[in-house]
């Protein structure tokens, strides 16, 4: 039996990430015989949908992508709706009626994947009556993918990882973060290992590492949500750590996925925790976005649903260090805000210099606005004068490699139908991504808001980001030129 032979059973199936994102990525798998023809999805949500309706909105959803009509008909006619209440056991009967049809009818063998796109309060009483009331199957395999957050703060966290390997091991638990789906984070480790930049990954070549996760876009209609985040855990826990550990992790023991995953736990363990609030506030930044009036928008505290007295930050950048001999006295800059000047996804590797008067070298990896890298080098600036000139060497897709590139769900599908967990969190980097920023939480809790900064909606970011760089003696390599 192969894995690309399946029942997929989405929890959320009436919700936007799913119309958005899933269904176009489950398209795009089957059109490219990814899915075999064996396979169907069971759309459940509280909605009263009927069959025909489910799949007129997963038709619609996938209209830019479609290049066969008959293929499409033929892959919307793999869609199945049942109304399902979470809370309800009689309703997991019936979904495991449906699906030993459908595992009849299309030949499946027995394949499960469970994912559920909802408030994550509702993992913990799916996993339970999957397994309490037999869903699950005992002739091929059952996975589970769970969107973020997994908890917000180590103790949660805990909690339900204890509810969730109830009735699902952790190597059954596929913890969905988008950044590993992107092509450009997946082939991370690719980079790093490739020859020449293997033997300068180390303090003895390397100056600084900076991440920025910029957005210029607020924070949309999601404020309540949001206000109980704060950038810290809607984007550093989870995407900005899974960046940090793959650049800083040593090498794995083995080229298995667990060798991989291992060697990133290990990273984000041996991030130095800071010692006080002294050391938390020469290191770290927290800001919310002000008005501005010119573009005609308002600051966070006037947004919906957020209080006016909030202290969420909207912005974080720090200075943050690795208890490793590979890099010790090597700072990591990281800086991601929402209504930022633009949306700029990079990574920057500054290599060390010996001559003051030139500029450092340094690699940008640029997830976005375009997708590419970049090796920025000192080269004799052309003419007589002579005198050194930055240039950049650059490689980037060609458009029709690009436009073929899986999309962030459509790799991360995949991955979990061939079981490569390497492009999942594991449980350990969730608890001690969670116990690193925990610590954080505590001081800034101590603090009460007395070290929050602003800045301008649409602007770089809050002054003291930039003496935090000043102050060590470097710049943000920014987008200004990407
Ligand atoms: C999500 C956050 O996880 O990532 C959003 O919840 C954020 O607030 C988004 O906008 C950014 O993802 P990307 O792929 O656009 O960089």
């Amino acid at each position: 039996m192969n894995d690309n032979q399946l029942i997929l059973t989405l929890f959320g199936a009436t919700g936007d990430l799913a119309a958005r994102k899933l269904y176009p990525a489950i398209y795009r798998l089957y059109k490219n015989n990814n899915i075999s023809d064996k396979f169907a999805v069971i759309g459940t949500a509280r909605r009263e949908w009927t069959n025909e309706y489910f799949r007129e909105i997963v038709y619609n959803s996938i209209l830019e992508e479609i290049t066969d009509e008959e293929n499409a008909k033929e892959f919307v006619s793999h869609f199945y709706y049942q109304p399902h209440d979470v809370n309800d056991g009689e309703h997991y009967n019936k979904l495991k009626e449906l699906s030993d049809t459908l595992d009849k009818q299309y030949n499946i063998g027995g394949n499960r994947i469970y994912y559920i796109s909802l408030n994550p309060q509702l993992f913990p009483v799916i996993t339970h009556h999957l397994s309490a009331q037999n869903v699950l199957t005992d002739n091929g395999y059952n996975r589970l993918i769970i969107e973020k957050p997994f908890g917000f703060d180590e103790e949660s966290a805990i909690e339900l990882q204890q509810q969730l390997t109830e009735s699902f091991d952790e190597n059954q638990i596929y913890r969905i973060d988008h950044y590993l789906g992107k092509e450009l984070v997946s082939s991370l480790d690719k980079l790093r290992y490739n020859n020449i930049w293997s033997q300068l990954w180390s303090n003895e070549f390397i100056d600084n590492i900076q991440i920025s996760l910029a957005e210029d876009m607020g924070i949309s209609e999601r404020g309540a949500y949001y206000d109980n985040s704060g950038v810290t855990k809607d984007m550093i826990q989870n995407h900005m750590m899974q960046i940090l550990s793959i650049l800083a992790m040593d090498n794995p023991k083995n080229a298995s996925a667990d060798g991989f995953r291992q060697e990133k736990i290990n990273a984000i363990k041996s991030l130095r925790t800071f010692e006080n609030t002294e050391d938390l506030t020469a290191n770290v930044i927290r800001a919310q976005y002000t008005a501005n009036t010119a573009e005609g928008i308002v600051g966070y505290k006037e947004e919906a649903d957020i209080p006016a007295d909030s202290q969420t930050e909207t912005y974080f950048a720090a200075k943050f260090d690795f208890e490793m001999p590979r890099w010790e006295g090597v700072p990591f800059f990281v800086r991601s805000g929402k209504r930022l000047e633009g949306k700029y996804t990079t990574i920057h590797i500054v290599f060390k210099k010996d001559d003051p008067n030139v500029e450092n070298n340094y690699l940008r990896i640029e997830f976005a606005p375009e997708m590419r890298i970049q090796f920025f080098f000192n080269q004799e600036k052309p003419g007589h004068k002579g005198g050194a000139k930055s240039v950049p060497m650059t490689f980037k897709y060609p458009t029709e490699v690009e436009s073929e590139i899986p999309h962030d769900y459509e790799r991360l599908i995949n991955a979990c139908i061939n079981n490569q967990l390497d492009h999942f969190v594991h449980w350990y980097e969730a608890q001690y991504a969670w116990q690193f920023m925990d610590h954080i939480h505590n001081y800034w809790k101590q603090l009460d808001g007395q070290d929050m900064k602003y800045y301008k909606a649409l602007s770089t970011g809050p002054v003291e980001a930039d003496e935090l760089m000043k102050a060590h003696h470097t710049k943000w390599y920014d987008c200004k030129d990407c």
